[in-house]
């Protein structure tokens, strides 16, 4: 199944809000909170749909990555990818110095994105005022944090005519990259969890 062609990757409007809303339920996610931050949240379009989302909470000193979510029926297929890639972009395009994410049921998902488990003191102040650390996860979630530098980034951010990638709106797709086929099918991960609230 391609996924890539009938999909944009783009930043949300107010107007999505119930839609990503929609889209946490389905996938058990916390909802309080999002809809302050849907200036910063991306979200993926697949003919006119939203099947996606990521969404970043801005603080003083660093961003928390919550509302990362894809359809079911579209899981296993790069979008997840692609939608973490795009909020990562924004987060730098923002002059955020890390970003922390909260997570029950992904901890092995986001270190390819650069994501490290920390202890949950390390988390800024700021960032730990947030809605998904006061009150929206459990205490026991897992902790990460991503720190950015320049150095970490795929494609160059003022020049992509000369990216080893190619750029696609808001994400670099690195050279060799075959996510473009949308050939993926497997999918690892318990598909019926139960419907709770995760993180
Ligand atoms: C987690 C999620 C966003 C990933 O998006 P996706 O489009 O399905 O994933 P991708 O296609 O980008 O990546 C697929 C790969 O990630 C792995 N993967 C997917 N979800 C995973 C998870 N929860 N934990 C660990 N690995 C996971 C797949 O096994 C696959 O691995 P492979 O490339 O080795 O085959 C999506 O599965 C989802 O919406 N899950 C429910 C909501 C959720 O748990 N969100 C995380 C909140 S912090």
């Amino acid at each position: 199944m391609t996924v890539r062609p009938q999909t944009r990757i783009e930043t949300a409007t107010p107007a999505d809000a119930d839609d990503v809303l929609r889209l946490l339920d389905q996938n058990h996610l916390p909802l309080d909170g999002l809809v302050d931050h849907i200036a910063t949240t991306v979200v993926a379009r697949h003919n006119g749909v939203i099947v996606g989302s990521a969404a970043l909470e801005i603080y003083p000193d660093g961003a928390l990555l919550r509302s990362v979510a894809v359809a079911p029926q579209l899981q296993g297929h790069g979008l997840g990818h692609e939608l973490t890639d795009a909020a990562i972009r924004l987060a730098r395009d923002l002059h955020v110095p890390a970003i922390y994410l909260l997570t029950t049921t992904a901890e092995r998902y986001f270190p390819k994105f650069g994501f490290e488990r920390i202890p949950r003191a390390d988390v800024p102040p700021t960032v730990q005022t947030s809605i998904e650390f006061t009150s929206a996860c459990p205490s026991s979630a897992t902790v990460m944090r991503k720190s950015l530098s320049v150095a970490d980034e795929s494609c160059p951010r003022e020049s992509p005519s000369t990216a080893s990638g190619a750029w696609d709106g808001l994400h670099c797709v690195p050279d060799g990259d075959d996510r473009t086929s949308g050939s993926s099918t497997s999918t690892k991960w318990p598909v019926d969890r139960k419907p709770r609230r995760t993180c």
